[in-house]
């Protein structure tokens, strides 16, 4: 018995433009680790000290080494089947668009070609001064030497593009993501525990516009009580053969 329902599989295969909120959950089965679980990373590292500009300015290297060492695992991950179901998707619906909370890449790795980053991407790096792109091997080759990693053009501090605790999501990515909740006739969350706002709001913002709107997760979540149907499982479980029932021919 597949854990989702038939209407879900109805939903999507009739659906023109379906939107998947993702989180650090579909890239748990990648091997890289999620933030709120158990063995998440922020149990381990405190935010504050890690995650905000105030802790970069009095640290930069200690901020930077622990984001080289977050790039460096996602590098060596690899797009597990969840990512690769999700980028097969796209052959049987005309708009679908990934809006990820996640750092990792994957997604686009997969080959899924709408993907909003919402909270960044962790393998760019930009100069906090001038905003200019910066290689990683300039982060890397200043944290051998024990240094922080500056600009080669103006000596600005290097920092990963990534969004830190109170900082605004990047307007673009997220008046996209808002748009394609209001259009969606189908709507997925999967692998967030959907408290972190504004992506939180996106599947109920889908919902009051007429989406249905499924999540899958192992444990309840912000939205479990909103949400049409939740599937109590894995995205890597769930995802290959919810693409497959959509995939194979229908009754009218
Ligand atoms: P969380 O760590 O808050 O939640 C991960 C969710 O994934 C949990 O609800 C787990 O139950 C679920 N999960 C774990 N393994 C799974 C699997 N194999 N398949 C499906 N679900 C699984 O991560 P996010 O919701 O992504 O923001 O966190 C949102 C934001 O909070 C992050 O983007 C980050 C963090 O602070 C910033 O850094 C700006």
């Amino acid at each position: 018995m597949p854990a989702f329902s038939d209407t879900l599989v109805d939903r999507l295969a009739s659906a023109s433009r379906v939107v998947v909120l993702t989180g650090a959950g579909i890239s748990a089965e990648s091997g890289i680790p999620t933030f709120r679980d158990p063995d998440g990373l922020w149990e381990k590292f405190d935010p504050q000290e890690l995650a905000n500009v105030e802790a970069f300015l009095d640290n930069p290297e200690l901020v930077q080494g622990w984001y080289r060492h977050r790039r460096q695992l996602v590098e060596e991950a690899e797009p597990n089947a969840a990512h690769r179901a999700l980028a097969d998707l796209e052959t049987h619906i005309d708009a679908l668009t990934v809006v990820t909370q996640n750092v990792d890449a994957l997604h686009t790795r997969a080959g899924s070609s709408d993907v909003v980053e919402l909270h960044g991407n962790i393998t760019h790096n930009y100069c906090m001064d001038c905003e200019r792109p910066a290689e990683a091997s300039t982060v890397d080759a200043a944290i051998a030497e024990g240094v922080p990693a500056r600009c080669p053009e103006c000596d600005g501090l290097i920092r990963p593009d990534v969004v830190w605790f109170g900082e605004q999501l990047p307007p673009a990515a997220i008046e996209r993501a808002g748009t394609a909740a209001e259009r969606a006739d189908v709507l997925l969350s999967v692998g967030t525990s959907a408290v972190v706002y504004p992506a939180a709001r996106l599947p109920l913002v889908a919902q009051e516009h007429g989406a249905y709107v499924a999540e899958i997760n192992p444990d309840t979540t912000g939205i479990t009580e909103a949400v049409d149907e939740s599937i109590r499982e894995t995205a890597g479980a769930v995802l290959p053969s919810l693409r497959d029932a959509v995939a194979a021919p229908h009754d009218a």
